[in-house]
């Protein structure tokens, strides 16, 4: 291997700009500079690329491309679904959402309390999965919106959408969905799935940073987050981000190409990477459920090490991935989606996620593999945390252990 090479298996943290999508942008960015809301010819023609990249993303998730209008991320999607929500239905003072939601939309939530919105964080199971039955006994008369995400960004594990969406409807609630880590893994279809709002994010299919859309279904009552001028069809102020819509819209169609390859080549390499983990590192898991779960995403507790220490020595090895989100990396209180879980704090420390993407080889996985035993052997060796240390002879290895389980392993070295 190259002595530089990066071996990336952090794709729901961002992903690779697609050369396709760099391609598609490079017009927009020495040619067609013009502001796509002039009234003259030159704004006119960036204008039509906005218009082709809108059609690509709708077509995405098989909706009109009216219904869609672009953001500057997942964040802005997430935040402008809350806030319009509760804008346009004034007398409705209740959210309701999970304890496992990106931060995009747990930040925004606990502001909205301190203004005297009421918000009821739905728990999960032990695999990370939410009871339907549950979320309708918990819609209020003055529910304002019901928000779950699609996919956990940590663990993988899927949410029953459709029938979520459908008690929502039968209520008479509006239903938003946080879809930022399905596009290109999981076939989004906005009318099958009968969802009022879908909140996406570019840089997580192959597209850049700094760009996301909002669903809202046609005849949805909806206010502005972003108040400006009459872009977007008057629902969202500011000047287009034009270049990264355009890659955007590319990157939609490529990660309509890309679902068998995710689903059948991408999967085999992630079961592959997990099923060799579990078979020769003891004292290992898998967080989260296995069976509705994204295809690229797997979560392993690794007992009696720190997963910032792992992380420290893979970045020497050039191997990325990571603990928790992206966006919660660096602070030091356990993954909330893992301590939703049930597992102990402890637990949670020592879980490390590998997401997986269209651009990884057979090759890199075992790259991955070859390295992970030893990595953790070095680290066991000096942790004070395994019972199984001379130094800690007297500890209790299941009292360290305390916490649901997930597929377990106790055998190999
Ligand atoms: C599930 C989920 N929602 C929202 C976001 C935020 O997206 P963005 O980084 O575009 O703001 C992320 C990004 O990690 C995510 O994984």
């Amino acid at each position: 291997m190259p002595e530089n090479k990066i071996f990336y298996f952090d794709n729901n943290a961002t992903t690779r700009v697609a050369p396709e999508v760099v391609a598609a942008m490079l017009p927009i960015l020495s040619e067609y500079y013009g502001n796509p809301s002039s009234a003259y010819t030159f704004g006119h023609q960036v204008g039509q690329f906005l218009d082709d990249a809108r059609a690509r993303v709708a077509a995405l998730v098989n909706a009109d491309p009216k219904e869609i209008f672009f953001t500057s991320c997942g964040t802005e999607s997430d935040n402008t679904a809350l806030h319009s929500a509760l804008a346009t239905q004034p007398q409705k003072r209740h959210i309701l959402t999970t304890s496992v939601e990106h931060a995009a939309l747990i930040t925004h939530c606990q502001w909205l309390k301190k203004q005297g919105v009421e918000v009821t964080f739905l728990p999960v199971d032990s695999e990370g999965r939410l009871d339907p039955r549950l979320l309708e006994r918990s819609i209020r008369p003055d529910t304002a919106l019901v928000s779950v995400m699609f996919a956990n960004n940590e663990t993988g594990v899927v949410f029953p959408i459709a029938e979520i969406a459908a008690i929502c409807r039968a209520k008479g609630v509006l239903f938003h969905t946080d879809a930022v880590q399905t596009p290109g893994k999981i076939k989004l279809d906005v009318r099958e799935l009968g969802v009022d709002f879908l909140s996406l994010s570019a840089h997580k299919l192959h597209a850049p940073k700094g760009v996301g859309m909002l669903y809202v279904r046609r005849r949805t009552k909806f206010q502005p987050y972003i108040m400006g001028g009459h872009q977007e069809r008057g629902r969202r102020g500011g000047t287009e981000n034009v270049a990264s819509i355009v890659g955007f819209g590319k990157a939609a169609e490529l990660a309509m190409e890309h679902i068998d390859d995710e689903n059948t080549r991408v999967r085999a390499l992630r079961d592959h990477l997990e099923a060799t983990i579990l078979k020769t590192i003891r004292y290992t898991r898998v967080n989260g459920n296995t069976v509705s779960r994204l295809p690229n995403t797997t979560n392993i507790a690794f007992d009696f090490v720190e997963a910032e220490a792992i992380l420290m020595l893979f970045d020497q090895a050039g191997i990325c991935a990571s603990s928790g989100s992206a966006c919660t990396t660096g602070s030091l209180d356990p993954s909330h989606v893992l301590v939703a879980m049930g597992i102990s704090p402890m637990q949670a420390r020592g879980s490390v996620r590998f997401s997986l993407g269209v651009y990884n080889t057979a090759e890199e996985v075992d790259y991955l593999i070859n390295k992970l035993p030893d990595i953790i052997a070095r680290l066991r060796a000096m942790s004070p945390l395994n019972p199984l240390h001379p130094e800690n002879k007297s500890q209790n290895l299941e009292a360290l252990r305390a916490g649901p389980m997930g597929v377990r392993s106790e055998s190999g070295t």
